[in-house]
């Protein structure tokens, strides 16, 4: 028997704070129509200054355990997919198994930026598979206000806060069909946050800590790679495009999100979108979105969902899976 890894429940968490475009057109040179048309975003939540992604993720995994029924000896692995730690160490992994009263088992983090979320799924994954776990908790969370450059309006209007969680457990069932991870680091310098642990506190930074995005060609790469990649998770499947129900995107801009529909001729109606309401939440944006689908009836067990990410880098991939 073939040991699959299912989506046994999942969970979310979004900060109380709605920031809209109205109030970012206070901050920089922008209006609320351009960042609609332009990205397709209307507002997104910015965490609590006493917020960490870690206070994110714990909510989004007690949901999660929650809605599964689970208890922390149920966890015997804890994937973390963030590019806004905690700290530089421990891993946000640890301090959220600490959080949970989980002790012993592996807790790692995944750095992968926005595409850490199907990272992290892929590790859990080939985990379970492998039978080295038998539940995983797998999280995207994110505190990216922390890096947003408050004066620049090409990123600021865009990146926001929330986390994701899912659980993933062993079955001879159907579950997770196949995951296929990419990066090209020729790409690093088109998507980044430069500074930080080596530069010199005292003397100030030299290269602000805050993210930095030459968002048009991002965008030409990112409709390509992500179109190759969702193909290649059909053809790894023998599957045909009609045959995915749902399309979880990664939520970085409407445009984006549109032209990867376009390629699988999905109509709108089989594309969850968030990106509206939550914005670009980097690592959580996919299990934010898997988390609204699944628990408000749209996503049904049994059907086949297709799950896409793109981000720093560049890392990106797609994973395919029977709910
Ligand atoms: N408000 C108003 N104007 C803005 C603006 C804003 N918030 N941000 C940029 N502009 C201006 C630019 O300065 C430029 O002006 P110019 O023509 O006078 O030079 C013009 O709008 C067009 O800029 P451009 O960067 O070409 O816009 P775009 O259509 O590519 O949209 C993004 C910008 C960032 C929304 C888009 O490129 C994008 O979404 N990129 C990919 C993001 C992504 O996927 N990230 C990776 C995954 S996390």
């Amino acid at each position: 028997m073939i040991t699959n890894a299912r989506i046994a429940s999942t969970g979310s968490y979004l900060p109380e704070r709605v920031m809209t475009n109205s109030e970012l057109e206070t901050l920089v040179d922008t209006t609320d129509d351009w960042i609609m048309a332009r990205t397709g975003i209307r507002e997104r939540r910015i965490a609590a200054p006493d917020q960490s992604s870690l206070d994110l993720a714990e909510q989004a995994a007690l949901a999660a355990m929650k809605q599964g029924g689970f208890t922390a000896d149920d966890i015997d692995l804890i994937v973390l997919a963030t590019c806004t730690p905690e700290k530089v160490f421990p891993s946000t992994a640890c301090l959220l198994q600490e959080r949970l009263g989980i002790h012993g088992c592996a807790a790692f983090d995944v750095q992968a930026a926005c595409a850490g979320f199907i990272y992290a799924f892929g590790t859990a994954n080939s985990f379970i598979r492998s039978g080295m776990a038998k539940r995983a908790l797998v999280i995207g969370s994110e505190t990216m206000s922390r890096v947003i450059d408050w004066t620049d309006r090409s990123t600021c209007v865009i990146f926001a806060d929330g986390a994701g969680a899912v659980i993933l457990e062993a079955t001879e069932e159907p579950g997770v069909l196949s995951t296929h991870l990419h990066a090209d680091g020729a790409y690093k310098d088109l998507l980044e946050v430069p500074g930080w642990v080596s530069d010199d506190y005292d003397q100030g930074y030299e290269t602000a800590p805050y993210m930095k995005m030459k968002g048009n060609e991002v965008f030409k790469v990112a409709v390509r790679e992500l179109g190759r990649s969702v193909e290649e998770a059909l053809a790894a499947n023998d599957m045909e495009r009609d045959q995915v129900d749902w399309l979880i995107p990664h939520q970085a801009n409407i445009r984006i999100i549109n032209a990867v529909a376009k390629r699988l001729q999905l109509p709108e109606e089989r594309v969850v979108k968030t990106i509206e309401r939550h914005g670009n939440t980097s690592a959580a944006s996919v299990p934010l979105a898997l988390d609204e689908a699944c628990r408000d009836g749209r996503i049904q067990r049994g059907q086949v969902i297709l799950l896409e990410a793109f981000g720093g880098g560049f890392a990106w991939g797609s994973a395919l899976a029977v709910y």
